[in-house]
């Protein structure tokens, strides 16, 4: 992982950097406390830079001008928030992606926090600080050389704002939530050689640092445990499987946890009902459930979320081989209930099925929600922009929906019911793991609500929404961390004493 940003905290009374960041609205005011440290050369520069460019303050639109030579600063970059009117629907991390943007690795820059009209909050400030964060993220571990040779120099930013020791409380909170995010980020970036079952839990470990209590079970416990339908994916492969329990103990001694599950596939190859060669790379990105579960218990723990909550992460590889499970094979799952292997490629419910039995058995959780890179047809159904939701639960509904909506990380309820759960009957045991094309992300999440009793629960279906998706404001990563945000937030608004 790089974090480019190197973030210091100053108030609004100088400009040290190269780079002088202000934000003008549609219409174009610059702020008043922006004006004293652009000076009148800026704010002539800024007149022009604007007639020239046709820039009138659009929402994340901007531009940058070079400053006359008098000017204690040598560029001027400028980044709209829109019309005066609709600052309620800024998105503020939005903002700081789009400021980040305008940044260029080896220089300094003072960030100008204030708006023209209103105020900017100390939780606002930080929400920007937060997207930058986010923006400056870039996998590049395994790049030995980089194309220019500056881009992996830092960019020092002075974020300038009223009252410093009140963004600095509020940057707290979201710099745990940008390191989960980056962590999961991380962690769905890694190639499938590094990061199998036995490493991924290794790094989960490392949340001990964090005062999250880390148990990993391996194989002879989760035999004896009987997780015979998360053994059987991993059995054709060299690789050990792993469940990693994380609990995180922040609020009342007696009180019931939320619990958050992930589907971790470090690899799927389809097993012996193998997947065509074109774009199977993409697979080792089949682990982003467990991956933000991590990167969730991460952010809780780092911001000490008044919250019991546990994090339970399923991780196998799914590989074809003398000892791997065939289509025909019937697997008896932690529930007792028998499951014919139609598609050794639907694996992901298999590993989740134990998973989830597991956690409501032992846990009695306040509520279950489990992510899961799960199905190809959710992409088909809803493309990128949201993750399907499934659930038994619609308060639970509501309040994730309204997640979504307050970080960008949105969610589309789709159906469960008596006649898709009918399609996974098998004629040899008592469900089949695969019920065809037709409604397949449907029938996927019925053959998990068949291990899961009256628990409230939502499955959050990410194939489309936790990697490959395309380039937003705040995320430049194929692995996009998606969940850790909008699950922070769930818990912020509901979960905490
Ligand atoms: N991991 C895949 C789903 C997937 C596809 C994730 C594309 C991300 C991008 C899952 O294990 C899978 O292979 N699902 C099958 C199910 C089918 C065999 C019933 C699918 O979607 O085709
Ligand atoms: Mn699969
Ligand atoms: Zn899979």
């Amino acid at each position: 992982m790089s974090q480019r940003l190197k973030l210091e905290l100053k108030p609004l009374d100088a400009v040290t950097g190269q780079d002088l960041v202000v934000l003008v609205a549609d219409g174009l005011a610059a702020p008043g406390s922006a004006r004293d440290l652009l000076g009148e050369a800026g704010e002539e520069l800024l007149a022009r830079a604007v007639s020239v460019e046709r820039f009138k303050g659009k929402a994340l639109g901007g531009l940058t001008a070079l400053a006359p030579q008098q000017a204690p600063y040598q560029r001027l970059i400028a980044v709209g928030v829109g019309p005066l009117a609709d600052r309620d629907t800024l998105d503020f991390a939005k903002l700081g992606g789009a400021i980040a943007g305008r940044l260029a690795p080896g220089r300094s820059a003072d960030i100008v926090l204030a708006l023209p009209d209103a105020e900017l909050s100390a939780e606002q400030a930080a929400e920007i600080a937060l997207g930058m964060k986010l923006r400056a993220y870039a996998f590049d571990r395994y790049k030995t050389k980089s194309k220019e040779p500056d881009e992996a120099e830092p960019i020092g930013v002075t974020l300038r704002f009223a009252d410093p020791a009140a963004l600095k409380k509020a940057l707290k909170a979201r710099e745990a939530v940008a390191n989960g995010v980056m962590l999961a980020r991380d962690l769905v970036n890694e190639p499938p050689n590094i990061l199998f079952p036995e490493e991924f839990a290794e790094r989960a470990a490392k949340l001990a640092k964090l005062g999250v209590e880390v148990e990993i079970l391996d194989e002879k416990q989760l035999r004896k445990i009987g997780m015979r339908a998360l053994l059987a994916v991993g059995q054709g492969s060299r690789r050990e499987s792993r469940v990693v329990v994380m609990r995180w103990n922040g609020g009342k001694g007696s009180e019931a946890p939320v619990a958050f599950i992930g589907k971790g596939v470090t690899f799927d190859t389809g097993g012996i009902s193998i997947k065509p060669g074109g774009g199977m790379e993409d697979m080792k990105g089949d682990m982003a459930g467990a991956a933000c579960v991590t990167g969730l218990m991460h952010a809780l723990a780092a911001r000490k979320a008044k919250v019991n909550a546990i994090g339970v992460i399923g991780l196998v590889e799914n590989m074809p081989d003398g000892n791997a499970q065939r289509p025909g094979d019937i697997v008896t799952s932690l529930s007792g209930q028998t499951i014919e292997i139609i598609n050794t490629d639907a694996e992901g419910r298999l590993v989740l099925a134990d998973v989830l039995w597991y956690t409501q058995d032992r846990f009695k959780p306040k509520f279950m929600i489990n992510l899961a890179t799960l199905t190809g047809a959710i992409l088909v159904a809803l493309g990128h922009e949201n993750a399907g939701l499934f659930s038994n639960d619609d308060a639970l509904c509501e309040r994730l929906g309204a997640a979504g909506q307050a970080t960008g990380e949105t969610v589309w309820r789709m159906p469960l019911g008596k006649a898709y759960d009918k399609m996974i009957d098998s004629k040899f045991a008592d469900m089949k793991n695969s019920a065809g094309r037709y409604g397949g992300s449907i029938t996927a999440a019925q053959f998990l609500q068949r291990h899961v009793n009256d628990t409230p629960w939502a499955h959050l279906d990410i194939a489309g929404t936790g990697m490959n998706s395309p380039n937003s404001e705040t995320n430049r990563s194929w692995g996009s961390g998606w969940g850790v945000r909008l699950l922070d937030r769930l818990v912020r608004d509901h979960y905490e004493r």
